[in-house]
């Protein structure tokens, strides 16, 4: 496996990997109306670079085999999206495909994640997760995140409730 933090050039395939991994992640659970309101608000070309360009996000694609498994975006500073402190930084999105799943791809990004954090000498990483999310929840328990507060996230025009999770460095 391999990583690459991606540019602007990337905006398609980041576009790609977005739209396959959240209707893999959360078709069974949401109405099609409220994905497809959420889809074209988060991962229009317009707003994915807008959030390329700027300074305090990074993305990565994660390769399995010579092609795109997965990727990763994290938040530091003023592009956190909840009001974080300067020694916060947010995993925003890790995602990895159905196929590539329970092989050590999202260890690898989250691992990545915890390596940016160290070098800005930050001194917790935090994320979001919505609270059906079993699966998601109990790999970042795995990776030593607690819960330490909640969060409303709007799906289309459903309000959820995310966990958030902190992890200490
Ligand atoms: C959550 C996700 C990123 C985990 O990535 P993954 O590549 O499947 O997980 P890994 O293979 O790297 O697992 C790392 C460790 O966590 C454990 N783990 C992973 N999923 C688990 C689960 N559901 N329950 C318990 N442990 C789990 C693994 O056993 C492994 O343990 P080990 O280090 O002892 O071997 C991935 O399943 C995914 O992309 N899910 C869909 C998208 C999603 O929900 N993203 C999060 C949105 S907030």
């Amino acid at each position: 496996m391999t990583i690459k933090q991606c540019t602007l050039e990337d905006s398609r395939n980041l576009q790609e990997i977005s739209f396959e991994t959240f209707n893999e992640t959360f078709k069974d659970q949401n109405s099609p109306e409220n994905m497809k309101a959420y889809l074209e608000r988060a991962f229009n070309l317009k707003q994915l670079e807008k959030e390329l360009s700027n300074i305090s996000s990074q993305f990565f694609f994660v390769y399995f085999n010579n092609e795109v498994a997965g990727y990763l975006k994290v938040n530091t500073n003023d592009a956190q999206t909840e009001e974080m402190d300067e020694e916060s930084l947010e995993i925003e999105r890790i995602y990895i495909k159905n196929k590539f799943q329970k092989h050590g791809l999202g260890k690898y990004l989250l691992n990545k994640a915890m390596e940016i954090a160290m070098e800005s000498n930050k001194k917790k990483i935090w994320l979001g997760v919505w609270e059906k999310n079993e699966n998601a929840i109990a790999f970042y328990m795995k990776m030593g995140f607690v819960q330490t507060g909640a969060h409303s996230f709007y799906m289309g025009d459903e309000e959820q409730t995310d966990f958030i999770m902190t992890k200490t460095l």
